[in-house]
């Protein structure tokens, strides 16, 4: 037996401002299964997260919703927490950055890397929004691009033309925050100095701990030459204040990965077996491994490699990068419903059908993996429940008519047996190297194997012969067995078949070694099915309810306001008059307004537009909660938007409303007089 493993192993941090969508899910289930696997072979494994609660986005947020940050990020945890538990990933700590601990690293880092002359401070000029009074990041300014003349484009790149650009090249510049004029003001900011670690980072990066492809990038970058990382941020701001320094605060970035650290100091306190400086300190012989996706890697190769070189800890063994999700072969779509939030797919399937499908298909490399919802029914279909779990059912049936549950003693075909066997270490070496898809590959074959054995034994025929029942029982106990070699195979996969699968069989949990041994003269429980087939009209209703969401999202976001304060919002780019004049706004009848069932946002609305009927689907029932009420009101219909098609049925157009969403939406009518079908000018 070699030795246990100590492994500590990360998800990046999401932020506290969102909700999960399956992109993110991807990484969540990758580290899910690779952690269960290490603890399916007995290994000491830890896995943690946390939600990412600073920044000005998080702060921006809070005040729009007339929250504060605290409450955002409160809310926000619970949900997270609950979608993560629901698609079965497993956190051993799902701690918060605004936490005490993580406060405590992150000045711990800071005033050490201070100390040691790794911080620079020196003046930097900025747009500053003079009415909201504060700095603006570059995703805060708008204006037009310096380049095409594109309106509307953002402070670094142009949507339009692709051009890249410092913000004060943008032409009329303006807050995206207030819509104010921004203006030029200098601050002190804090830098950390990157270049004091050149040397260590071009080792660390070529010794093993990086994808090959992910060092060749890095690898750019260190050539290019390292720049210094500005770390502060000035207030106001949701972070922590800089120790010693007033109305400074730490760049979100600088403590989010040392989250990972309070994450585990907060476990520790709940597990005191486990060790802080076995994990962390400079001499520690465990193992830590962060999973990331591609878009933030040099926050993981660079910048935090060096704080911990730095401060004096021990750096990771590896940072582990994926690719980015696609559904449907294109970046995931609100308007075609493919931006899928994880409690949506809850809400419509089993969350193992997603973890399987995800790992036939996550290979070793940062490549993007497509989610193609077609082949996804059809694998998960034909896979998991055409050859995994119907070995079990094709089986079990005999052993309880014919034996009383109770599995004989038998191995009809040794060879078959060798074969599993044979396949267990390429497996686990699959699993440990993250080559998901070779493990489902390999095991998916053996599952053929298996169902071919038991088709050619027909022990459904064999049953029927007089004198044949003893051998209709070793063929069947066989193909438990080989059932439940497939179960351990597959459990870090499928956490739950595999317990369901284990109440069946009436065995303990099962571990990665059990698949040395044959279940002989062992008592079954009843079979009951394990999985069932998804329905592709599943599919279709969550893509409607993805495009519901929508619907009810882009009514909440029609206009300013919350809580008594009005939240300016940025007015859009300027029109001219013509593509004002396509958008054909008429008066609206609204005959009948009703519940739609099944549905948590929408009414549906029947309108009177003079001379003809048009029935709509709007977001708006949080705030009308008697929609009868609303039979009889004129209101303003946009006539000419292309129908798009629900779950529940064409919507023909939409109705116009204000407010920031909840029961604050306010239908708009016009003034007494106005009739249906007339035309708003
Ligand atoms: N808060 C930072 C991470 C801080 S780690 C110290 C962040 N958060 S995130 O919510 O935007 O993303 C969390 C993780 O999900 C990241 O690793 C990111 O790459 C991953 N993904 C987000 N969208 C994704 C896809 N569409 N596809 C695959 N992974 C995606 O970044
Ligand atoms: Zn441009």
């Amino acid at each position: 037996m070699s030795e246990v493993r100590q492994i500590l192993v990360t998800s990046a941090l999401p932020y506290a401002n969102g909700s999960i969508h399956l992109g993110h899910m991807l990484e969540y289930i990758q580290t899910d299964m690779w952690v269960r696997f290490q603890k399916l072979r007995g290994n000491q494994c830890i896995y943690v997260c946390a939600d990412d609660a600073h920044g000005s986005a998080i702060m921006l947020r809070a005040e729009k919703e007339g929250i504060t940050p605290e409450q955002l990020i409160a809310n926000v945890q619970a949900e997270h927490g609950s979608d993560f538990a629901d698609f079965l990933v497993d956190f051993d700590n799902f701690h918060s950055t605004h936490s005490e601990e993580n406060r405590e690293f992150a000045e711990l880092i800071y005033t050490r890397l201070r100390d040691a002359g790794h911080i620079a401070t020196r003046s930097v000029t900025q747009y500053f929004d003079p009415e909201k009074g504060m700095f603006l990041a570059d995703r805060f300014i708008k204006g037009t691009c310096p380049k095409c003349g594109a309106e509307d484009q953002y402070g670094d790149n142009c949507e339009k033309c692709g051009a890249t650009y410092e913000p004060t090249e943008l032409k009329d510049p303006r807050s995206a925050i207030s819509g104010a004029t921004p203006v030029l003001k200098d601050s002190k900011h804090f830098f950390f100095k990157l270049p004091d670690f050149e040397a260590m980072l071009k080792e660390w990066t070529r010794g093993g701990a990086l994808q090959e492809s992910v060092a060749n990038k890095i690898a750019e970058w260190l050539d290019g030459g390292l720049q210094e990382w500005d770390i502060s941020r000035d207030a106001p701001y949701f972070g922590f204040e800089i120790p010693g320094e007033p109305g400074k605060y730490f760049y979100v970035w600088l403590d989010a990965p040392i989250g990972y650290m309070a994450s585990f100091k907060n476990l520790c306190k709940r597990r005191p077996e486990l060790s802080f400086d076995a994990f962390w300190s400079k001499e520690s012989s465990a193992e830590l491994y962060h999973f990331i996706g591609k878009d933030i890697i040099n926050f993981h190769t660079l910048f935090w490699p060096a704080m911990l070189e730095g401060a004096g800890f021990r750096k990771p063994t590896a940072v582990n990068v994926h690719g980015y999700l696609t559904v449907n072969g294109q970046k995931m779509s609100k308007s075609r419903g493919t931006f899928i939030k994880a409690r949506t797919y809850l809400e419509h399937l089993n969350p193992e059908y997603l973890r399987y499908y995800y790992a036939s298909k996550l290979g070793r490399g940062v490549d993007d993996l497509d989610l193609n919802l077609d082949d996804f029914v059809q694998k998960v279909n034909s896979d998991l429940v055409g050859k995994v779990v119907n070995i079990a059912s094709r089986c079990a049936g005999f052993i309880h008519k014919g034996n009383a549950g109770a599995m004989v003693d038998a191995n009809p075909e040794p060879e078959l047996w060798e074969a599993f066997q044979a396949a267990a270490p390429s497996i686990a070496e699959a699993y440990e190297h993250r080559d998901f898809g070779r493990a489902m590959r390999e095991i998916m074959h053996l599952a053929d194997r298996a169902n071919a054995w038991i088709a050619d034994k027909a022990p459904w025929a064999l049953n029927k012969v007089e004198g044949k029942q003893a051998e209709v029982q070793e063929i069947c106990a066989f193909g438990i067995n080989l059932f439940r070699q497939l179960v351990i195979f597959l459990k870090p996969v499928l956490p739950n078949l595999a317990a369901a699968a284990e109440q069946f069989l009436n065995v303990a949990p099962l571990t990665w070694n059990d698949h040395a041994a044959l279940l002989a003269n062992h008592q079954l429980n009843a079979f009951t099915p394990l999985m069932i087939r998804i329905e592709p009209v599943k599919i279709e209703a969550m893509i409607e309810a993805s495009k519901e969401d929508l619907a009810a999202q882009s009514t909440e976001a029609a206009a300013p306001a919350g809580n008594g304060e009005l939240v300016k919002e940025p007015l859009a780019a300027e029109i001219n008059f013509d593509a004002f004049a396509a958008v054909d706004l008429r008066i609206a009848l609204i005959e009948k307004a009703e519940f739609v069932e099944g549905a948590d946002k929408l009414l549906r609305l029947t309108l009177d537009i003079g001379d003809a009927k048009r029935n709509v689907f709007s977001g708006i029932k949080s705030a009308y909660p008697d929609p009868s009420k609303l039979e009889g009101r004129l209101t303003l219909y946009v006539a000419n938007l292309a129908p798009r098609k629900m779950k529940f049925g064409m919507s023909e157009g939409m109705v116009l409303a204000a407010g920031p969403g909840g029961s604050e939406i306010y239908l708009l009518s016009p003034d007494n007089g106005a009739k249906p079908g007339q035309r708003v000018m």
